[in-house]
């Protein structure tokens, strides 16, 4: 473990925000977690956990601790003729996890390419991406409850995931921190190439005779990606500002009559769909709108970026202006995606 003071987390979060923490912890071994909780200050300092900082809005100084979870390692904990069970540290990036799973010959999470970010934090919002959600190859994970200093494996079950959502961001109670997760991964190929762009370009590529690869899945989500996505290198961002809503057919069949050609995807069984909030921005006029040091992404809509020297408040007001919007336009609350910090 290792414990510094007085810290900026600009260079710790990807939408480049300034805050400080007046402790910072980098957790390099979950049994860190346990000698924390023995702090004679521990239960009435507040804390947060930090992990790729690619889903965080922070939005003042931080008086309590922050907690990096930064332990590394992968293993192959169990075998069978179809599926390869890989034991991995919260800590290792993401990408790189994605990239080395399919190496070793391994597929289920090439759809699940170049998100930034941590393996201890895909369950926490249950990230998805081009029809494939973590929780399709997500077994179990172990976690330390802060208030306790007590460490379970949480089945799939337990963990409740859903949409972008997941049972450490619904309980408060308790303060899980992950450190270990297990996915289940195939040996024998099983593509989901069913959405959007990735369906056009699957078709195209079979229609002349090309057979496809999780590894060539991998690039093309790459590519989608590096072509409608910021870099946060470049342009920081947090990725999706706000959730798609998910409403009932009936509030649906409501909006079509306004919006005819609304973008949005059937979920639970017809009961519900899942609205593309990008494109109502869009239609709104926010696609590419600017208001000082942020404003929303010229490609994708959905993504709020900085442009250089924004504060969480900037962040927020801008937020605010378009809930507000969309609110009195459609008639949807939407909610903000990233965690903020405040
Ligand atoms: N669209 C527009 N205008 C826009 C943005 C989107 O018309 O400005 C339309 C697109 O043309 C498309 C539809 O809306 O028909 C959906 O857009 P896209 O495929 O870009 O996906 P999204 O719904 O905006 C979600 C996830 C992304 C994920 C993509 C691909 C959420 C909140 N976001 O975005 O996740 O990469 O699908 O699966 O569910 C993230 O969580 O940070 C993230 C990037």
């Amino acid at each position: 473990m290792r414990i510094r003071h007085d810290v900026d987390l600009q260079p710790y979060n990807t939408f480049a925000l300034s805050a400080y923490a007046a402790t910072l912890v980098d957790i390099h071994h979950p049994a860190d977690l346990t000698i924390l909780h023995q702090q004679s200050n521990w239960s009435t300092t507040p804390r947060w956990i930090l992990s790729g900082g690619s889903n965080l809005i922070l939005t003042q100084d931080w008086s309590g601790y922050v907690l990096k979870i930064a332990n590394l390692g992968k293993k192959l904990i169990y075998e069978d003729d179809q599926f390869g069970y890989w034991q991995v540290a919260a800590g290792e990036n993401w990408h790189e996890w994605v990239q080395f799973s399919l190496a070793a010959g391994y597929s289920g999470l090439e759809n699940l390419s170049l998100i930034p970010g941590t393996v201890g934090a895909a369950p926490v919002q249950n990230i998805g991406a081009y029809g494939v959600e973590l929780a399709d190859t997500f077994v179990e994970c172990e976690a330390t409850d802060l208030a306790t200093g007590k460490t379970a494996l949480l089945t799939r079950l337990m963990c409740r995931l859903g949409y972008r959502d997941s049972i450490f961001k619904q309980v408060t109670d308790q303060q899980w921190v992950i450190t270990q997760v297990t996915f289940r991964l195939n040996k024998q190929p099983q593509l989901n190439i069913r959405y959007g762009e990735l369906k056009t370009w699957a078709d195209a590529m079979l229609q002349i005779g090309q057979s496809l690869t999780p590894l060539m899945v991998s690039e093309q989500v790459c590519a989608i990606r590096r072509k409608k996505l910021p870099d946060p290198q470049q342009l920081p961002n947090a990725g999706s500002f706000f959730k798609n809503p998910i409403i009932t057919q009936a509030q649906l069949e409501a909006l079509k009559i306004q919006w005819p050609d609304i973008i949005y995807y059937p979920i639970k069984a017809g009961k519900s769909v899942k609205l593309a909030a990008g494109w109502l921005l869009e239609r709104l006029g926010w696609k590419g709108y600017r208001q000082g040091p942020v404003g929303f992404h010229e490609q994708q809509s959905l993504v709020m970026v900085n442009y250089g020297g924004a504060r969480g408040s900037d962040v927020l007001a801008l937020a605010q202006q378009v809930q507000a919007h969309v609110l009195q336009e459609v008639g949807i609350a939407l909610e903000i995606e990233p965690k903020i910090i405040d």
